[in-house]
């Protein structure tokens, strides 16, 4: 394949379920000449949880899956993903780019003023090497408050953006942080700014979410471009979508989260990934 022919390769992004579309509307306003596949592995939801061996294989999975399909850089646009998984898939992938998720530690350390900072993520985040590694370079001079915000993952991947659940939810989570004093608060999960209205209700003025998805973006753009793999041409920018969980629900789901929709197939697992009969 020519360079040209490359070029033209769709990005390939993955998640355990919608989250990663706060990454993809990123992605889609800093690169939208880009076709992209994105798949949803929502028969696995929650990731969080599990174990990072399970989440270690389903991401090895979807990563071929996706390779499979001409993806010319991977996004694992989950933090539970990136925490169990990045690494490996860096070893066994070393001639793809692949961009994951950290959460944004390092911003919110130089940006506080109180040096109070919360992080909201999952416990597979909290509990990984990434996580201790941002904290231990970054943010030594700061105390951070973290929650795993119970339960917020499943409203979401439900469509509940504003529910009496949810709000219940961000009130455990946030009220004693914004009692001890934060000023900035991190998205250490994709799903989470989807409800980032509300965190802004329930934290007030005073308090800065940090959403990372505009940055990854941007260092998509700069690998694609240092790399010679951006889509120069006319004809890019198509969505592909596969689900292996409820494909109506996630149809239904695309325009609230995305504001726009594509086609979306149905993905089953055995040992493997593999495009259900349509
Ligand atoms: N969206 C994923 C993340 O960024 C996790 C959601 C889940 O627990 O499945 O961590």
């Amino acid at each position: 394949m020519n360079i040209e022919t490359f070029r033209e390769q769709p990005i390939g992004m993955f998640d355990s379920g919608v989250g990663g579309l706060s990454v993809l509307r990123a992605v889609r306003s800093e690169l939208p000449n880009e076709d992209v596949l994105y798949l949803a592995d929502q028969a696995h939801i929650p990731y969080g949880p599990k174990s990072k061996k399970k989440i270690r294989q389903f991401a090895v999975e979807i990563t071929c899956f996706l390779l499979e399909r001409g993806a010319k850089l991977i996004v694992v646009a989950c933090n539970a993903a990136s925490a169990a998984a990045l690494h490996e898939l860096r070893e066994m992938f070393p001639s793809v780019p692949i961009v994951g998720m950290e959460p944004a530690v390092k911003p919110a350390a130089e940006r506080t003023h109180t040096g109070k900072v919360g992080v909201l993520a999952t416990p597979t985040t909290f509990a990984g090497d990434l996580y201790a590694s941002v904290v231990e370079r970054f943010a030594q001079h700061v105390t951070i408050y973290k929650s795993t915000c119970p339960g917020l993952v499943e409203e979401i991947e439900a469509g509940n953006l504003d529910s009496p659940k949810v709000r219940g939810i961000l009130h455990e989570a946030l009220d004693p942080m914004v009692e001890a004093g934060i000023d900035t608060v991190v998205m250490g999960c994709t799903h989470y700014p989807f409800v980032i209205p509300v965190i802004d209700e329930i934290t007030g003025p005073k308090v800065r979410t940090i959403d990372p998805a505009p940055a990854v973006a941007r260092q998509i753009r700069r690998l694609l471009t240092e790399r010679s793999l951006l889509n120069l041409g006319e004809s890019g920018g198509k969505l592909h979508f596969y689900t292996s969980g409820d494909l109506q629900a996630f149809v239904e789901l695309q325009p609230k989260l995305l504001g726009e929709t594509g086609e979306v197939k149905q993905v089953k697992w055995n040992d493997r990934l593999y495009l259900a009969e349509q």
